[in-house]
């Protein structure tokens, strides 16, 4: 049971912050109204959010960029026998840290998804080209795969929001945790920052309800402090993260060679890339300032950097982020420990639905006003000894963000098929294709069924399969 919140108390520190016009409709709400708009604002940390105001808001300035920005140092797809190799070592590294029960799985799923527009947690949209599995699910089976193969209980933590948690927890228990132990599936719920208009002001959403969103995937690393996440995973001797974002079908939960590679460095935070297809792709850029690693946001890097070439032609800042972490425990412990939080708050102006002086709700056609949010990349310039790893996109990377065009199902689904057609090619099954290669069928393979080339193989073997003629799921059996 929770106190009631104290109305004196909150509505002077509303007031002592220039913000009790959010009482203006308290004479006409219900008591279960006032609770919840007082709960709302005995959340808030004003002296936080008065210094937000004060940055973003009324004085708000170009996001500072470091002067001195290079490009990061990678460690590049492998071309060499002796690249190989050390992949080869780092993946042996990387499955006995999986074997010893080191490493969680971790997704950030508390987003609002406005882009995808889809009705529920993205995590449910139904991804899979064949098995319209849904975005949860194939996570799971990856997951579910590496539990198998490695005898290890691989813990995973599922990050939501305030509008999502119940709708994504009903769904894991509808689906029974897609046969994962119930008590590996961990669920919790990041922070929510309010909103405010360009005066500084909190928006009002509804009389009794102020208009929040999440704080951004950066809240994540406070939330695993706040929600006891940091101490479960100590409990279970669980020392690394696999960190990812619920809208990527083709992540590999856990990777080996990634953590192999995380490990054998000592790094606190290592993050995965894919070299930009052009000068202004909307990733963010792996970048260095001094001897700290920092993400520049797309948005952010200036035109004349971005098109930067090197004698041959090639793109200088080439890194492109794709949103896949690992990170050590006790970094993350060490951010969130004590005092202030070590993230700063960016601004994004939105369109934020408000109620009028009748109280009504009114859905604005342009930017109203700013939301505050944290991005995981920040944690990079205050980690130790980074790694970042070249991935191949086509195997590991290919978002869901929009309804259409771009990153979208459709691109997603294309993206799975294709890999699933050079998959079984390369296990010796004929896939037709289109004068362009294109695959003519879908085709799509669960890890539960195939994890590795030569799983394939034997499972293609068994099921007598030489050639595909149509849409195919290769399921589990
Ligand atoms: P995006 O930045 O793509 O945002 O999130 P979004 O909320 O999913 O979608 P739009 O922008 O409203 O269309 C990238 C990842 O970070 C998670 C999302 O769930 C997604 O996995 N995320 C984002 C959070 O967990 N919390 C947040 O506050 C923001």
């Amino acid at each position: 049971m929770h106190n009631p919140p104290d109305e004196s108390a909150i509505r002077r520190r509303a007031a002592d912050a220039g913000q009790d016009h959010v009482f203006r409709f308290w004479a006409d709400l219900s008591g279960y109204g006032r609770r919840r708009l007082l709960e709302q604002l005995a959340e808030i940390d004003f002296r936080q959010l008065g210094r937000l105001i004060e940055r973003h808001v009324r004085h708000p300035e170009p996001e500072n960029l470091p002067a001195d920005l290079q490009p990061a140092p990678f460690i590049p797809l492998p071309t060499t026998d002796a690249q190989r190799r050390e992949r080869c070592h780092m993946r042996g590294r990387g499955d006995r840290l999986i074997a010893a029960g080191k490493v969680a799985a971790f997704t950030v799923a508390g987003g609002q998804g406005t882009r995808l527009g889809y009705n529920g947690p993205k995590g449910a949209f139904r991804v899979g080209p064949v098995s319209e599995r849904p975005l949860f699910q194939v996570f799971a089976e990856g997951i579910l795969a590496v539990r198998r193969a490695s005898g290890a209980a691989i813990p995973w933590y599922v990050m939501t929001s305030e509008t999502n948690d119940q709708a994504t927890r009903d769904f894991f228990a509808e689906h029974d945790y897609f046969g994962l132990p119930r008590g590996d599936v961990l669920f919790f719920r990041q922070g929510m920052m309010p909103a405010v208009d360009f005066k500084g002001r909190l928006i009002l959403s509804a009389p009794d309800s102020l208009a929040r969103s999440p704080d951004g995937h950066g809240g994540s690393l406070l939330a695993l402090a706040r929600r006891g996440m940091l101490a479960d995973m100590a409990d279970r001797g669980i020392e690394h993260i696999s960190y990812w974002q619920v809208d990527n079908p083709l992540v590999p939960p856990l990777d080996p060679v990634f953590l192999g590679y995380h490990a054998d460095a000592g790094s606190d935070m290592s993050s995965k890339m894919a070299r930009k297809r052009d000068p202004f792709e909307k990733l963010g850029n792996f970048c260095l300032s001094g001897d700290r690693l920092h993400v520049i946001e797309y948005s952010d890097m200036p035109d004349d950097l971005a098109e930067q070439t090197d004698g041959e032609g090639r793109l200088r800042f080439e890194a492109g982020s794709i949103a896949i972490h690992i990170l050590a425990r006790r970094f993350v412990e060490r951010l969130t420990a004590g005092g202030e939080f070590a993230l700063p708050f960016h601004r994004a102006e939105k369109k934020i639905p408000y109620v009028d002086e009748a109280g009504e709700t009114v859905t604005p056609d342009e930017p109203n006003g700013v939301k505050f949010e944290m991005f995981v990349f920040d944690a990079l310039p205050l980690a130790e000894n980074p790694v970042v790893l070249e991935i191949d996109r086509a195997r590991e990377f290919s978002p869901v963000k929009n309804a259409q065009g771009e990153d979208s199902p459709a691109t997603a689904r294309r993206d799975m098929v294709r890999l699933a057609a050079d998959r079984l090619e390369a296990a010796g099954v004929a896939v037709p294709r289109d004068n362009t290669g294109e695959p003519t069928v879908q085709v799509e393979i669960s890890p539960l069924a195939a994890r590795t080339g030569e799983e394939l193989k034997r499972v293609c073997a068994d099921r007598g399969l030489t050639e595909i003629a149509g849409d195919t799921y290769i399921g589990p059996a």
